[in-house]
């Protein structure tokens, strides 16, 4: 959670001012992070948790085991239903904790948050 606070720092967001910082640990216990890049055609606007789950693969990192996801807002902000789709191809039903700059957190697992997935199992 330390992580993914930091990383929102790093957010680049000069069109929403909505700055997010995720980070995945992965089974060996390391830490990879992610904040959100905008873009000015907005479509290619990527999401801080996606950018961390692909540094993660990028990096060698195989399982993800553990999500979090920082933002500024007093209701906590979940994953975007993209994300949440790319998180449980490479996290599967992982811990996922959602937490803001005051203080607040809850702790929720993927599968509450996309109950009935499509994934490789289908194919
Ligand atoms: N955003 C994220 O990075 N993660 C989320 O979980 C929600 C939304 C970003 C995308 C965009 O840069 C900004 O927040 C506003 O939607």
């Amino acid at each position: 959670m330390l992580a993914a606070r930091s990383a929102r720092e790093r957010a680049h967001a000069p069109f929403s001012q909505f700055k997010v910082g995720a980070a995945v640990e992965d089974e060996d216990g390391q830490v990879h992070t992610g904040c959100n890049i905008e873009n000015a055609t907005y479509g290619l606007t990527m999401c801080a948790e996606r950018v961390a789950v692909f540094k993660a693969i990028s990096e060698g990192a195989s399982k993800l085991v553990r999500v979090a996801v920082v933002a500024d807002t007093e209701k906590l902000t979940p994953p975007c239903g993209a994300c949440r789709q790319i998180l449980w191809e490479f996290c599967g039903d992982a811990e996922l904790v959602l937490a803001n700059l005051t203080g607040a957190t809850e702790r929720l697992r993927m599968s509450q948050l996309l109950p009935r997935p499509f994934d490789s199992s289908f194919l």
